[in-house]
């Protein structure tokens, strides 16, 4: 799961995706990482800590981390939240099978950036949330 800065989106993709998977007797891996450097190391936005947690999921003890060229091969799938990260993750690939598993989450749809609004923190956790469930309907067998 990527996106911009790895602390508003992508953690809620991390922490939904981890939920759905469990509560579908999955074992996938999942993980998310930013594109951009400026907040390694840092915890989760507290906005998108709070919303996950009114909706029961603990993304808390998360920690930012970079998108890295390894993460090509640690991964099967590397779903991006919006165009800019698409561009961004393709732009490290380093031969189609690469850019073969880099995928908007929502298809063709983005999900759009709350970092400078306290209330799309909400509609972006359920844009999240249902593109997760399309992610596990799809690759689940
Ligand atoms: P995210 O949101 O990509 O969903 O984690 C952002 C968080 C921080 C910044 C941009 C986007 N920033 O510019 O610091």
């Amino acid at each position: 799961m990527v996106c911009l800065g790895n602390i508003c989106r992508s953690p809620l993709a991390e922490g939904i995706m981890k939920q759905q998977v469990k509560e579908a007797g999955l074992d996938w891996e999942v993980d998310s990482a930013g594109t951009g450097s400026w907040h390694i190391g840092k915890a989760p936005d507290h906005r998108s800590t709070r919303e996950a947690k009114t909706r029961g999921v603990d993304i808390s003890k998360q920690i930012c981390r970079q998108f890295k060229v390894q993460d090509f091969d640690d991964f099967d799938l590397i779903l991006v939240m919006d165009k800019n990260n698409l561009a961004d993750v393709l732009s490290l690939a380093r031969n189609q099978q690469d850019r073969e598993k880099v995928k908007l989450l929502l298809n063709d749809q983005e999900v759009p950036d709350p970092y400078f609004n306290d209330n799309h923190f909400a509609p972006v956790f359920d844009l999240i949330e249902g593109g997760c469930k399309d992610v596990i309907r799809k690759y689940k067998s």
